[in-house]
């Protein structure tokens, strides 16, 4: 029993002989990694569809309530990993504060965030280019275009699958670029973020906005859950700890100051969006561009998709980074097999581990109908930020952990307060979400006792 929850010696993590990351990222650098990391379908696809099915116009009441629980959970996100700045995220909080099995049910969890995040987010990728194509009056013939459901006419969503894919091969290929990559691109989504803005100010019409809450209060709090999938990314930042100069200041500058600038593009994209059409004509899957063709602004329209296009690659790139990083600590550990560590020659990346995850990604992305499906990985996410949440309440009382780093303010209500919005959100999931998260975490505890327990490197 005592096995189970073994756990791992913070200050061997620090100074022990384990290897660690050259550190080179600014706090500059942290909060454009998570922008790039955050903002993808979140604003391009799911105002619109939250908008008419959840929460109307009220949408915007929606996002500020699952930005106050991200906040809550990003301020104890940051003092983990300015105290104990290694990688693997909540996983290696979780091993440390927790023991064993709670950290490899957390692990589990994320590789359930990471996973189906980035095969949600290619499928509205592809919806976006499909659209661009047709624009560009290239069509794909519909067959290739969704899930499989041969009532509906589709068999496999092609470009979801190739761009898994491909973002894959060029993992594989090393990241030294990525940063910089990833720079140029969040430039290019924020830019036409704010095109939308400026140019649908002018089209807004006030009556749009009424009635404000259609669906009542209740719309707008499953709304929340729903949307809070827009926020999601903030917690890979923290995988970056290790590699951060000066992580006890630049770690909060990091996670809060990429939060605070998303939640403002979400509040004013989600109010000029339901103020240019009816809440009820927003559920499209590019609602965003769809928008400003309704007001003929054709142009514009087709510069925001290309950004979209553009925008939601990086979330598919960080997640799967992160999925894959996340694996490789999972291998390093024993929990999982050593082949998740095994590193190409040449490039230094984990190939083996890459390629699996992708392979699984893409046949979620390629064949399965999402929409429910991406409720779990909220559920995945909302779990670990409940482990980080009360975690933080233990850091704080053990003696034995370094003293530096951000503080939570207001501590222990902060904590508490975070650990209940996200009880609060886990509630608003339908059930159907809790029974395949139930299974998930079922397959996951087999795994454990039958691999994980037997071969982790704590038995060493
Ligand atoms: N937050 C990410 C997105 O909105 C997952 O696409």
């Amino acid at each position: 029993m005592s096995n189970l929850f073994r756990k791992k010696d913070v200050s061997q993590l620090l100074n022990g002989n384990t290897e660690r990351l050259p550190q080179t990222l600014s706090g500059f650098d942290l909060v454009m990694l998570g922008v790039g990391a955050i903002v993808g379908t979140g604003i391009f696809i799911l105002p619109g569809t939250v908008a008419a099915t959840h929460s109307g116009p009220a949408i915007v009441i929606s996002f500020i309530i699952a930005a106050i629980v991200c906040a809550l959970a990003a301020m104890c996100y940051s003092e983990f990993s300015s105290t104990i700045p290694v990688t693997g995220s909540a996983y290696t909080y979780g091993y440390i504060i927790f023991g064993e099995i709670i950290a490899w049910l957390v692990g589990w969890a994320l590789v359930l965030e990471y996973g189906l995040a980035s095969a949600s987010v290619a499928t509205g990728w592809s919806a976006y280019f499909v659209n661009l194509l047709e624009g560009l009056n290239i069509f794909i013939p519909e067959m290739f275009t969704g899930p499989f459901d041969p009532e509906n006419g589709t068999f496999i969503n092609l470009p979801a699958v190739i761009i898994v894919l491909a973002i894959a091969f060029l993992l594989t290929r090393g990241i030294q670029e990525s940063t910089k990559i990833n720079k140029i691109m969040v430039f290019v989504k924020v830019g036409v973020i704010l095109l939308f803005v400026l140019v649908g100010m002018f089209y807004v019409k006030p009556e749009n906005w009424q009635p404000f809450m259609p669906f009542g209060i209740e719309g707008v709090l499953s709304g929340a859950a729903l949307v809070f999938f827009a926020f999601l990314g903030f917690d890979a930042v923290s995988s970056a700890a290790e590699e951060v100069k000066n992580p006890q200041r630049n770690m909060p500058i990091g996670i809060i100051g990429s939060l605070f600038i998303c939640t403002l593009l979400y509040v004013a994209v989600s109010l000029v969006l339901t103020g240019i059409v009816s809440y009820t004509q927003l559920n499209v899957t590019d609602s965003v561009s769809y928008a400003l063709q309704l007001v003929n602004q054709n142009w514009i329209s087709g510069i925001i998709s290309i950004g979209a296009v553009t925008g939601m690659m990086t979330v598919i790139l960080v997640m799967i980074f992160g999925g894959t990083r996340l694996l490789y600590a999972l291998g390093r550990d024993g929990l999982l097999p050593k082949i998740m560590t095994q590193l190409d020659q040449k490039h230094k990346t984990p190939v083996k581990n890459t390629w699996i995850f992708a392979i699984l990604i893409a046949f979620c992305a390629g064949f399965i109908p999402l929409g429910t499906l991406a409720e779990l990985v909220n559920m995945g996410t909302l779990i670990a930020f409940i482990i980080v949440s009360i975690g933080v309440i233990f850091l704080r009382k053990n003696k034995n952990m370094p003293t530096s780093g951000f503080k939570v303010p207001l501590f222990p209500v902060i904590p508490i307060l975070s650990f209940g919005a996200c009880v609060f959100l886990i509630l608003q999931l339908a059930i159907s979400t809790w029974i395949a998260c139930g299974i998930w975490f079922l397959i996951g505890l087999v795994l454990y006792f039958v691999y994980g327990k037997r071969h982790s490197t704590m038995n060493e």
